[in-house]
């Protein structure tokens, strides 16, 4: 039906290219409708697709991201409990390198800490990456900055008047609201990352949020629908680029540092409360450290955060 969206298609048809009967045909027609799309039409005229839908397909978004190291392994859910949490799992089982695994809705969406992730169906973009990739634990940080930096850049391809800021470590936020959230989780001994997932979650078409969240969506900001198919295939492709050049150029760590430092209103000069292991204090921001970690400056002296909350003072 995508291949001929919106003409009529008889349920013979469908039935000859997926090889099996009408009445088959019809069941998954109805499974497809109680999924939300939008599909016109009974057994007796065809079917028609009223619209085509904005699902993260991997037949749809495979073309898209040739090239890629994402383009071979693509898992779509319409419903899962995390994205993170099934790609940690598959990567325990051996998922290669560029698995990615994309939901429509989540059920128990996880954020940073003990935080949960608002997942409604098709609104918003719910992506888990597994990745291999030959560093020490210590580099992770660098990586995870830089998927924030990969977020940025592909909203701004799509609509060019958008520009996310990056609060430290990976939210992006827009009109100091968020608009996405990164969780980057890792299995490492020691010295040796064995895989790690990077999830990411963005606000796309949501037109309203509980006003305690503080969020926001690109929809609420440009006041139009976006393509989530676009959006994702732009990122991905914008998290190949920036992962490549993290494996392969010994100079890209200090690059990614300097690029986040400048995307950022947070990470120089601004007056912050930092919340780490049940404290909190307060001080300046101060440009991060050669290992990405926040430096703050406090009335006793200089402190690197390594995993706080950052707010606004
Ligand atoms: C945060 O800001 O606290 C991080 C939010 C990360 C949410 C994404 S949505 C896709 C992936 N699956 C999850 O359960 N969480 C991440």
């Amino acid at each position: 039906m995508m291949e001929h969206a919106t003409v009529v298609v008889s349920g013979t048809k469908i039935a000859q290219e997926i090889s099996s009967n009408r009445s088959e045909v019809w069941r998954l027609i109805h499974q497809l409708r109680g999924l939300g799309v939008d599909v016109a039409g009974h057994p007796a005229t065809g079917y028609q697709l009223r619209s085509v839908p904005d699902l993260l397909l991997p037949e749809v978004l495979r073309p898209l991201l040739r090239g890629t190291i994402f383009d071979e392994h693509l898992h779509h859910f319409y419903k899962i409990g995390s994205t993170n949490t099934a790609a940690m799992a598959a990567a325990a089982e051996g998922a290669p390198e560029g698995s990615v695994f994309l939901a429509e809705e989540q059920t128990a969406g996880r954020g940073r800490g003990a935080n949960s992730w608002q997942s409604q169906r098709s609104t918003g973009i719910y992506c888990s990456v597994v990745l291999r990739p030959a560093l020490p634990p210590s580099e992770v940080l660098a990586l995870s900055l830089a998927a924030g930096l990969a977020v940025r850049a592909a909203i701004e391809q799509v609509d060019s008047r958008v520009t996310a800021d990056l609060k430290w470590p990976n939210d992006l936020l827009i009109d100091g609201k968020k608009v996405c959230g990164i969780l980057a989780e890792m299995n490492a001994e020691a010295t040796r990352v064995r895989y790690i997932v990077v999830g990411i979650g963005i606000n796309v078409n949501q037109t309203s949020f509980p006003k305690e969240l503080g969020a926001t969506s690109l929809r609420l900001v440009t006041g139009s629908e976006w393509s989530r198919v676009e959006l994702v295939a732009a990122l991905l492709k914008s998290l190949d680029r920036e992962y490549r050049q993290l494996c392969e150029d010994p100079e890209a760590k200090e690059e990614i540092l300097r690029r986040f430092a400048e995307s950022s209103s947070w990470v120089q000069g601004k007056a912050v409360r930092i919340e780490e292991n049940g404290s909190a204090f307060e001080g300046t921001t101060e440009g991060l450290d050669q290992r990405g970690f926040l430096r703050v400056r406090t009335a006793k002296g200089t402190k690197t955060v390594l995993s706080g909350t950052v707010r606004e003072k």
